[in-house]
């Protein structure tokens, strides 16, 4: 292979996983502001397949156009082969973990085996995790940070009009709905962390993992709906969410708070009115200085990383195939370079 190309997965056009294809791709080349990354590992989320479906979820209006083709994913580890003349923070050879360029759609470019970030974008790597750990955290754990501890930037929030805005958690009770999950582990941990006492809702197979993260009470929604078990709630945090978040209006006190993760669908906004409950929901943005925060308590195991299967780059497919299949315990996460 030249210097000049790279092994990445590139869709050509939108469709099943079958559109993901492990080639050649032109090994991208610093701008100013950015350093160039050796990729390890790189995690995958939802908004990958989304976009390799070509966001078949939104209005015709909202779907992005994007020119083909373009290479998947948002989340890598890895060790920085080149930096900008003007980024001064990072050094040839560091050790980073990143969420790369989200939200521009088609431009994070992460299942590769090299990819450009913006310095503001990166972070140390957690010296007390792995490449594969490392990679499958930052958009679910800043997700679960930036809903629950702090939004930490200014973007404008296309899901509504106001900021959203975290609320306080010690001392309070937290329903984590899909808590097993990329989110939803996190959110268990951040909670528990911020000293809640959390209910987890998941299916039976992941309580011993969920009550291991400090789950206090669980929910199998197999055997009970969780609208139906729980009461007096504080926050439920959904990280299912989409049309059937209104339920938990419910559970809740009057004052708390729910905060759906996919929030499209939404239909509950005049009963949480009538109840006296915040509906809000944000939607992720890379953030180095957050992804350092969160760092500190990946490297101390403060927050654990669960890993639900790891692929090689090339099997990309098999990867995506794993994730329609649903039910995913923590993180599925591609090596690349291993
Ligand atoms: N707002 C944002 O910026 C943002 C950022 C990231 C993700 N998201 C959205 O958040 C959602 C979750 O993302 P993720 O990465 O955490 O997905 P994920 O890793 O696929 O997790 C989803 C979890 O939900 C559980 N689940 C499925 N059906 C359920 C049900 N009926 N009740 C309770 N749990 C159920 C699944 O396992 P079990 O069924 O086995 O329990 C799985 O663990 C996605 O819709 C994603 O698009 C939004």
């Amino acid at each position: 292979m030249s210097s000049e190309t790279m092994k990445a997965v590139r869709i050509h056009a939108f469709g099943g996983p079958e559109v993901l294809r492990y080639e050649d791709a032109p090994k991208p080349v610093v701008k100013p502001g950015e350093v160039l990354v050796r990729v390890h590992a790189a995690g995958i989320n939802p908004p990958d397949w989304y976009l390799r479906e070509g966001y078949r979820a939104l209005p015709p209006e909202w779907r992005p156009q994007v020119a083909f083709p373009i290479i998947l994913g948002t989340d890598i580890s890895g060790v920085i082969e080149a930096v900008a003349d003007d980024v001064t923070d990072f050094s040839v050879g560091d050790a980073v973990y990143s969420m790369v360029r989200f939200f521009s759609v088609g431009e994070s470019r992460a299942y590769a085996e090299y990819v450009t970030v913006p310095a503001s974008q990166v972070a140390p790597k957690p010296a007390g995790i792995d490449h594969v750990q490392a990679a499958a955290a930052p958009m679910s754990l800043l997700t679960a940070w930036q809903f629950m501890v702090a939004l930490g930037h200014d973007e404008p929030n296309p899901l509504q009009p106001n900021r959203h805005a975290p609320v306080p958690l010690d001392g309070k009770t937290v329903l984590v709905n899909g808590a097993a999950g990329g989110v939803g582990h996190f959110a268990v941990q951040v909670a528990k962390l911020k000293g809640a006492r959390v209910i987890a809702v998941a299916s039976g197979r992941h309580e011993a993992l969920l009550r291991e993260l400090g789950a206090d009470v669980f929910i199998d929604y197999n055997q009970t709906p969780p609208e139906e078990a729980a009461r007096d709630i504080d926050l439920v945090v959904d990280a299912l969410g989409g049309p059937t978040s209104a339920r938990f209006l419910a559970v809740l006190k009057r004052g708390g708070a729910l905060f759906p993760v996919f929030p499209l669908g939404f239909s509950g906004a005049d009963e949480a009115e009538r109840r006296g409950i915040t509906v809000s929901a944000t939607q992720v943005r890379s953030s180095g200085a957050q992804l350092a925060d969160v760092g500190a308590l990946l490297d101390a195991g403060t927050i654990r990383v669960i890993i639900d299967s790891t692929y090689p780059l090339a099997d990309a497919r098999k990867a995506h195939e794993r994730a329609a299949r649903g039910h995913i315990q923590g993180k599925i996460v591609l090596t690349v370079n291993a």
